[in-house]
């Protein structure tokens, strides 16, 4: 991904992962003065934001990328922002409470990854996300584009990579956004500023065929955001 490359753009493109953050934090339990918190993949800040509100007993906010951790801090300077590899996070200290929006579907290992993360969990700890799954940009990826190296996992499969993981799912919804965009292009632009892809692609040529197949003779282009939203708990 190239997050760190496009950081500046991130917090203006980033209208779905807005919507889902918001969406996710209705789930933050209302008193959280007694618990501890670290979030993964914080990127700007918004989910951060509502966990700023809560007045949790201690609270760090992280990211892998340096420029989002700077973009995070500029806005919200009086959050303690660090750098952390959410795939490598087991020596982080133990903690109530992890968070992590729009970050779990990049990962190559979920199993690894779950696991980890309920290491950095205390006893009774709980894990409250928000991920992207199958469905979603179903309209823009093809064998001539994919987004990342990792599998979409449908929310079955999820809830099935947390069970195995030994996570107690306490609840747990999904829900579908719509983009519309004027063409195919657009579309792919909008995620390249967002930093949401790689430079690991098919060939520019094929690409460009791929995005002419998918034009519309209506000059809208719809784009599907499918999202899981799941809190689990650890023994
Ligand atoms: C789609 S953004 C989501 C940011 C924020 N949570 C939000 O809801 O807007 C994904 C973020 O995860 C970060 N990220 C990607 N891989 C990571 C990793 N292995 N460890 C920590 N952060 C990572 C990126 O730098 C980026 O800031």
């Amino acid at each position: 991904m190239n997050f760190d490359k496009k950081a500046g753009l991130y917090h203006q493109n980033a209208r779905i992962q807005k919507i889902v953050a918001d969406w996710c934090a209705e789930w933050i339990e209302e008193d959280c003065s007694t618990l501890s918190a670290l979030e993964l993949g914080s990127g700007t800040g918004l989910f951060t934001r509502h966990l700023e509100l809560r007045a949790f007993e201690s609270l760090r906010a992280t990211d892998l990328s340096r420029s989002m951790i700077e973009e995070g801090k500029s806005r919200l300077p009086d959050v303690d922002w660090a750098e952390l590899d959410a795939w490598e996070c087991e020596s982080a200290a133990k903690v109530d409470r992890l968070y992590a929006c729009s970050l779990l579907q990049w990962s190559e290992n979920p199993l690894e990854t779950l696991e980890k993360w309920r290491n950095a969990l205390a006893p009774k700890g709980r894990f409250l996300g928000c991920l992207f799954v199958e469905g979603s940009l179903k309209e823009l990826i093809g064998e001539e584009f994919r987004l990342g190296e990792f599998e979409w996992r449908s929310e079955q499969q999820w809830l099935t990579c947390f069970e195995q993981s030994n996570y107690d799912i306490r609840r747990w919804d999904t829900r579908l956004d719509e983009e519309i965009y004027d063409s195919p292009m657009q579309a792919l632009r909008h995620l390249h500023d967002l930093g949401a892809t790689t430079n690991r692609n098919a060939n520019p040529g094929k690409l460009k065929q791929h995005l002419k197949r998918l034009e519309t003779h209506s000059g809208r282009f719809k784009v599907s955001w499918k999202t899981l939203r799941l809190e689990g708990s650890v023994d």
